[in-house]
């Protein structure tokens, strides 16, 4: 076993290769939450609705969200965008570049923008703008978690999950230098002993 704790519960501190790490949200606790905004999203009644994960980070909770979509009985499509705003570090560079765009038209749809973390806000902003200048009627946006730190950009999360403290989280979907995105809860990286 490389660590101790397969399956640990908010608060557990997890030893994982060199760091350890803080579980904010466990597994449990995020079913559950994810399950809830999908019926918040449901509520808002989309027409048409086109869903956007921003990868890479949001691959995880985009695909649960999109099955707690089914659950609720809200149909939809995918396309994905890539955007990268930061470098291997944990700054951001402040710069938003399209690796990736959609293939999908999006005139005249609902479009739902699915971010993981929404910290200034540039990367969020990036994508709804990009969608609303192609047409969409709706630029809507869902962030796994919306960190409480002053925006660079004039955006605010329609739908998020969690808030979160100005730390630095991994885990489901999120790295650092593009470890522990596969951790099936969300932690925090704890400084160094
Ligand atoms: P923003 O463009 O400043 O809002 O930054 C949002 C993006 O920065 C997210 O999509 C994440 O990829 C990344 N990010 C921000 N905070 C963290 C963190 O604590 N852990 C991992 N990635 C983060
Ligand atoms: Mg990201």
């Amino acid at each position: 076993m490389p660590h101790s704790l397969p399956r640990p519960k908010a608060g557990d501190i997890v030893t994982i290769g060199e760091e350890r790490i803080r579980v904010i949200h466990d597994e449990e606790q995020i079913a559950a939450r994810v399950l809830e905004l999908a019926r918040e999203v449901a509520a808002s009644e989309p027409r048409d609705l086109l869903v956007v994960p921003v990868l890479k980070g949001s691959f995880i909770f985009a695909a649960d969200l999109l099955r707690a979509f089914y659950r609720v009985g809200l149909l939809t499509e995918v396309d994905f965008m890539i955007l990268a705003s930061y470098g291997a570090g944990t700054t951001s560079s402040g710069q938003v570049r399209v690796l990736r765009d959609i293939e999908t038209e999006v005139r005249d749809r609902d479009v739902l923008v699915v971010e993981d973390i929404l910290e200034t806000g540039r990367t969020l902003a990036a994508a709804r703008d990009l969608l609303r200048a192609r047409g969409a009627r709706r630029a809507m946006t869902a962030v796994l978690l919306d960190k409480k730190v002053p925006r660079a950009a004039n955006v605010e999360a329609d739908f998020a999950g969690f808030t979160c403290p100005d730390v630095f989280v991994v885990g489901y979907g999120m790295d650092k230098a593009h470890a522990y995105r596969e951790l099936p809860f969300i932690g925090e990286i704890l400084p160094a002993e």
